[in-house]
């Protein structure tokens, strides 16, 4: 089948728009027609060359949501035209990960789609008889797309796609690092760190979870109108405050937030975000993503007097069994999407959607394929 893609095709090269060839699902595969994708910081970590996995040519996207055109054989939990949601972070509900509940990281398929191929080691994207490595197992900037099953959320038929794709990546690791990996409670005091979707998600999460300050912290300064919409009651622009974020969050919450989330990928921001946690109990979570080989260094005093700090991937979320939960939030009004779209572009626009976010005005932008 023929599709539009958009084609990493090397480390900071503009993406091509291509007319593709994608294969029919395999077995234990699926091909989803893509309605709408948002562009995550995470895709300009690839496109940068500073993921260990970068492997090009590639079709990058991994917040995708659209509807199932086509199941391979043994297919049995989705069917033709359900409304599904992309996972990178398959559900297989077999392996030592998924059994344990314990996780939501279920490695089943991870190797191959490290690599950049489906579980069985080939693609299903070809360009002028060259093979395109798939990105995240997703692969959600081609308008068709082939997903293994269990690397797939069945979701309800009566959502906006090109809202809850969102729900694909940085909302639900907003929502989710604050609701399953944070232990806020109510009248507590969070920090959060960086104002992308990850983070503006994780305002929402301290505001769902019932905390009472919650303090948004960006060096762009357009961020705080939305912060405060989302549920912020204070904003930090560190560029501007004359002294270290730290001591001025230890100001406003008398030595220390509950909870602190990190959500830039900037590793001396995660440093910070440790500080920030009040000695005794805070606790820290890591949400961003570092260039490949990167480490932070701390005290261990830090974590010897009480600190935790820990990391959250996809907000703890199982994709499978849990995401449907979240759809439902954002349509019952808890949780919000639409405001967190900056820009609705189409997929040929891919290469500005990139700029916007690399320049700081766009919060999220949409690609349609609709
Ligand atoms: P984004 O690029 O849209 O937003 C990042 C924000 O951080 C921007 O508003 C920027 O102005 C701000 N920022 C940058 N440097 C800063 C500094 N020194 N101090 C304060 N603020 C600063 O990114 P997005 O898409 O929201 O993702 C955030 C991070 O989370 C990225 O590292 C991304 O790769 C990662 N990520 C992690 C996931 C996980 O499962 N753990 C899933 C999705 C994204
Ligand atoms: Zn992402």
């Amino acid at each position: 089948m023929k599709s539009i893609a958009a084609i990493a095709l090397e480390s900071n090269q503009l993406l091509s728009i291509e007319e593709i060839e994608v294969m029919p699902p395999g077995e234990g595969e699926v091909l989803v027609e893509i309605a709408a994708t948002g562009v995550c910081h995470t895709d300009a970590v690839m496109l940068e060359g500073l993921n260990s996995k970068a492997s090009f040519p590639t079709i990058l996207g991994h917040e995708g949501a659209g509807r199932v055109v086509e199941c391979g054989t043994g297919v049995n939990s989705v069917a033709v035209g359900d409304s599904v949601i992309p996972l990178y972070g398959a559900e297989c509900r077999q392996c030592p990960h998924c059994i344990s509940q314990r996780t939501n990281l279920c490695w089943s398929i991870r190797e191959t789609r490290d690599q950049g191929t489906m579980p069985d080691g080939s693609t299903r994207f070809w360009l002028n008889g060259l093979p395109i490595n798939h990105f995240m197992g997703t692969s959600t900037f081609s308008r068709y797309t082939v997903v293994p099953e269990i690397a797939l959320a069945k979701i309800r038929s009566d959502t906006p796609l090109d809202k809850v794709c969102l729900l694909g990546c940085g909302v639900t690791t907003g929502v989710g690092a604050v609701l399953n990996d944070a232990d806020v409670r109510p009248g507590d005091s969070v920090a959060v760190f960086g104002l992308g979707a990850v983070g503006l998600s994780a305002i929402q999460g301290a505001r769902i979870a019932g905390a009472m300050t919650i303090i948004a912290i960006d060096i762009n300064p357009a961020k705080e109108a939305i912060a405060r919409k989302l549920g912020a009651t204070h904003f930090i622009n560190p560029n501007t405050i004359g002294q270290r974020t730290v001591e001025c969050i230890a100001d406003l919450t008398a030595g220390g937030v509950d909870t602190s989330i990190e959500c830039t990928g900037v590793l001396s921001v995660m440093r910070d975000a440790v500080e920030a946690a009040h000695v005794g109990w805070g606790t820290c979570v890591l949400t961003g993503v570092e260039a490949s080989g990167q480490e932070v260094s701390i005290p261990p005093v830090w974590v010897r007097y009480g600190r935790t700090v820990k990391g959250s991937y996809f907000g703890g979320v199982r994709g499978r069994s849990e995401l449907p939960t979240y759809v439902d939030m954002y349509m019952n009004g808890l949780i919000e999407i639409d405001a967190l779209i900056s820009h609705n572009l189409k997929i040929q626009d891919v290469n500005q959607a990139f700029d916007l976010m690399r320049s700081g005005q766009s919060t999220r932008s949409v690609l349609h394929f609709e």
